[in-house]
């Protein structure tokens, strides 16, 4: 008969995977941030049938050292700088092993009571951390991607059109339903519009205004003329820090214009939300108390390991109203309880408040405002030096922790000549196995990045970084 693991082997085992997690967090850097691997290398070194007879324990971690780890794009590692940084913390880490030891599924309050109401009032802490109303409502989803989906479909549920009843095909009284965001909100928001059947097209991407925010004139006008040919403006999404270069849209103009049209507003702060925890940055979220839903992700900025994104509406209702679904087998005789199924598609529901509880009791308050501070006081560093070289210029104010920039010597180079320019530089970087830079392009042109997020990066990983991009633009210049 085969038998579960039994106590004696598990605390073995055990004792062997935190010893391996220890030694791997002691030193990430013993590893290259990013492998120098082929695609199809890890497919190729691994069978192509599961094994038929039970495999020693031992034998599996020895393959996940040999195979998987060399093989990883290093997160944790200090000179990871690309996308976003994050940092899967020691307290976020323990929490997520504890988490998938109950495994518990909290679909309903009373297949997790501890972890839906640990769910609600994490999120009610990081909503007053945040300085958002005692108003929203807040659940745990695994992206912020799920999240402006759900957001949106709410918005459309909102409408009243019956739309969850009778689905939007075949009728042709329904007009087109449009969704306006800037053209530098992320791409999650085109897949949202996308897979709630309102077609790419009618996701309007608005123009940005000298410092990448979408320009409210801008929307007032699109809305207008989109009401005059018949569509329905359904609802905006507003940024607070995007992708690119972390701009923040003007949101109390924005809400303002949402309200007197009558359109729900939707904040994707998954990065930057979590800078409100600042008091000195309080004001990124200034307006968002207006808003009708907002996504912000601890598992970007916040130091809890992927994923958690918190969703926070001011309307649970049309939420429920938009997903709430109770099968015979799923009715339990709980009433006024939050039952996580009718907040969105998933009916399973990860224990993801478990790590983020840890995470906001282990470092504190005070100890998040202090290492955001620290990378803040590292982005405006290197910002500087970018500034200050003759060769190398700032793409966008920095904000945050994200500094883009491009290399732009003096010369007669043709623009896409400089974009060639800067991909070399970033390759030849990269190569390093020390760093990871991402690139984005701003206004067409392709321009580096460098994000901060990893509680592991100090001063001496953001310089070394800032030496090997001076050698290779040195390099590219030869
Ligand atoms: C502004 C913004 N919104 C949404 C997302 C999507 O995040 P997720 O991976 O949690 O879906 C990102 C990802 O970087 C982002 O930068």
């Amino acid at each position: 008969m085969t038998r579960e693991m039994g106590p004696t082997e598990f605390r073995a085992h055990g004792h062997a995977v935190i010893e391996r997690i220890a030694r791997y967090l002691e030193r990430p850097e013993a590893f290259d941030v990013l492998p120098a691997i082929r695609p199809g290398a890890v497919k190729s070194a691994l069978p192509a049938e599961a094994p038929e007879e039970p495999e020693p324990f031992d034998r599996i971690l020895d393959d996940y050292d040999r195979l998987i780890l060399p093989a990883t794009t290093h997160w944790n590692h200090p000179g990871f700088f690309a996308y976003f940084g994050i940092t899967g913390s020691g307290p976020g880490i323990l929490g997520e092993a504890l988490a998938a030891a109950l495994n518990v599924n909290a679909m309903l309050w009373r297949s997790g009571p501890a972890q839906t109401e640990l769910e609600e009032v994490t999120l009610g802490w990081l909503r007053r951390l945040l300085g958002l109303p005692d108003s929203f409502f807040g659940v745990i989803n695994d992206t912020a991607s799920s999240s402006t989906f759900y957001a949106l479909a709410a918005a459309r549920e909102a409408l009243g059109l019956g739309i969850r009843e009778r689905g939007l095909a075949g009728r042709p009284e329904l007009p087109a339903l449009r969704v306006y965001c800037s053209e530098d909100a992320h791409s999650s928001v085109d897949k949202a519009v996308i897979a709630l059947g309102l077609g790419a097209d009618n996701l309007v991407r608005l123009p940005t205004d000298r410092e990448f925010r979408l320009d409210p004139d801008a929307l007032r006008a699109a809305v207008a003329e989109d009401q005059a040919r018949g569509f329905l403006p359904m609802a905006v999404v507003a940024t607070v820090g995007t992708t690119g270069v972390t701009a923040v849209d003007p949101v109390p103009a924005i809400a303002d214009l949402c309200q007197r049209e009558g359109l729900w507003l939707h904040v994707d702060a998954a990065y930057a939300g979590s800078a409100a925890i600042l008091p000195e940055l309080r004001q990124v979220l200034d307006g968002c108390d207006r808003a009708d839903s907002l996504v912000v992700n601890p598992h970007k900025w916040l130091f809890t390991p992927i994923d958690c994104s918190a969703a926070y509406t001011r309307h649970p209702h049309v939420m429920r109203q938009a997903f709430s679904l109770t099968p015979e087998y799923l009715a339990t005789p709980e009433s006024d309880v939050t039952n996580l199924m009718d907040y969105g598609v998933s009916l399973g529901r990860r224990f993801r408040s478990l790590k983020l509880w840890f995470v906001l009791r282990y470092f504190g308050r005070a100890g998040i405002v202090e290492a955001l501070r620290e990378h803040l006081r590292l982005a405006n560093l290197f910002a500087g030096w970018v500034r200050d070289h003759p060769g190398f210029v700032l793409a966008a104010p920095v904000h945050f922790s994200v500094v883009t920039f491009r290399y732009e010597p003096s010369g007669s180079r043709t623009a896409p000549e400089l974009d060639e320019l800067n991909g070399s530089i970033l390759d030849r970087v990269n190569a390093s196995g020390e760093v990871f830079l991402s690139h984005t392009r701003v206004r067409g042109r392709y321009t580096i990045r460098l994000a901060i997020g990893n509680l592991r990066t100090t001063e001496e990983h953001v310089t070394r970084a800032w030496a090997l991009l001076c050698e290779a633009a040195a390099e590219a210049d030869r």
